[in-house]
């Protein structure tokens, strides 16, 4: 993993460094111009005399890195520490002359947690830089998806669950006309049949009972000028079908409930993991509207199809949990790397994604190995284990379904950082339902 710069060699100028018992060896300048200390003052002195009030035990070092709030010379400071060899370096990350104990957590928080993304806003998003693959089937996707993100048609992204659907849509929205209007995603899956066209389409004033005074813009009309990505669009109802379908051929909305259409301009881009040439034949999908939004279609290929692109997957990730979790992680284990590429990858991209996560909590060091990953439970999470020693003790079906739904369950919480409603969309249920089972297992 040449490839992975060495975060730890870009050391803050404002650090004071120690050696094993905490005795203060160096002590950059900028430490004590910013803390307003003499060098003299503190060397030869032991960093529990400089840094106070701190609940960071700063004689036992467990040689971890550790980011803690600590006190030096009167002035709060949000502090890591390094550990080279038998030194440890303290670096000043923030100093406060007035605690802002809501920005320190929400700091630490920052550096601790991996970021959630969501689709409400229109930051964050995945360019086309970010989609990381250079492997023959992925570079052909991705300049495919690039001739088709500058015109203006209808995109359908097909391809198995957690393949990239949702990274391709923003990053075709990225390099269109578009890229600077709305860019809004409607989960078809996720969306009360009930509630489908008020939110999709919106109402107006006292459409219906419940209904807010005001009236709402549905999600057309949100993406108004930008793109509309209709997420697990297999799963929209059928009355909404046709609805949809006349948005797309007039070019127009109607609110529920409302006396006139306005003009929309929007770019639809559609996603699904099943095949719906199969679901029109079923009589489940119009027909219609299927051929509307089959212009362009984008099969995504499974991680298994595209085994090149593994590695390269693993090590951003271990790249980004590098910095979620401070750690420092440049190498992969040969057998870890041979397990990784022989694994099948069902849940492809995003079951490749949690397994290293998980192992990321757990590493020690600076190499990922097949041990980071034994201590998880394998049974807990999307990936077999990495072993081919799994007990066979199968309980009874239904208890087996239980605990797999459970586990799901589990899995998905944590995946969205404990919103329900993201884990809901993961798991592809409502909400309610979501609800439902948390309670009936006694999930915390
Ligand atoms: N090529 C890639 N490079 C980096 N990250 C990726 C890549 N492909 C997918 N991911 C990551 O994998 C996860 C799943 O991707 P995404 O949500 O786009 O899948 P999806 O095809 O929409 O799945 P589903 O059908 O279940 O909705 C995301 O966290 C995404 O960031
Ligand atoms: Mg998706």
């Amino acid at each position: 993993m040449e490839k992975m710069e060495n975060k730890a060699t870009q050391m803050d100028l404002e650090y004071v460094t120690a050696d094993e018992t905490g005795l203060i060896l160096e002590i950059s300048s900028e430490f004590c111009r910013t803390l307003d200390v003499a060098e003299s003052f503190i060397k030869g002195r032991y960093i529990n005399q400089v840094i106070k009030g701190t609940t960071h035990n700063l004689s036992h070092h467990n040689g971890k890195k550790a980011v803690f709030f600590g006190v030096i010379n009167g002035q709060p400071c949000l502090i890591r520490l390094d550990q080279h060899k038998h030194h440890h370096i303290y670096s000043i990350l923030v100093k406060k002359n007035e605690i802002d104990l809501y920005e320190i957590t929400s700091f630490m928080n920052s550096i601790k947690k991996p970021k959630i993304q969501t689709n409400s806003r229109n930051t964050n998003r995945y360019r086309f830089e970010d989609i990381v693959g250079d492997g023959p089937l992925m570079t052909q996707m991705k300049e495919l998806a690039a001739r088709i993100a500058t015109s203006n048609s209808t995109v359908l992204l097909t391809g198995e669950s957690g393949t990239g659907k949702e990274l391709f849509a923003q990053a075709i929205h990225g390099l269109s006309s578009r890229k600077d209007q709305p860019f809004v995603a409607v989960n078809c899956a996720a969306i009360p049949e009930d509630l489908f066209e008020s939110e999709v389409f919106g109402y107006e004033a006292g459409a219906f009972s419940g209904a807010k005074r005001e009236g709402k813009p549905g999600k057309i009309e949100l993406a108004q000028n930008g793109t509309l990505f209709l997420d697990e669009i297999s799963e929209l109802p059928y009355l909404a079908q046709g609805k949809l379908l006349r948005v797309l051929q007039e070019k127009e909305v109607e609110r529920l409930g409302g006396t006139g259409a306005k003009n929309v301009d929007i770019r639809i881009i559609a996603a699904t993991n099943r095949d719906l040439k199969t679901l029109v034949q079923e009589g489940k999908f119009r027909q219609d509207l299927f051929y509307r939004l089959y212009v362009f279609e984008l099969k995504i290929p499974s991680l298994r199809q595209r085994k090149e692109d593994i590695l390269p997957l693993t090590e951003h990730f271990i790249h980004y949990y590098n910095e979620q979790f401070n750690q420092e992680v440049k190498y992969i284990d040969p057998k870890l790397q041979e397990w990784l590429i022989g694994n099948d990858w069902p849940g492809n991209i995003r079951e490749l994604r949690a397994i290293i996560e998980r192992g990321m909590n757990i590493v020690e060091g600076d190499t990922l190995t097949l041990e980071c990953f034994r201590f998880t439970s394998f049974t807990e999470n999307a990936g077999p284990p990495p072993t081919n020693e799994t007990p066979l003790n199968v309980q009874s079906l239904e208890e087996e379904v239980q605990k797999a739904e459970m586990n799901a369950i589990k899995w998905a919480l944590k995946e969205s950082d404990g919103d329900k409603t993201i884990a809901a969309q993961r798991l592809k249920i409502h909400p309610a339902s979501l609800y439902r089972k948390i309670s009936k297992y006694g999930i915390k």
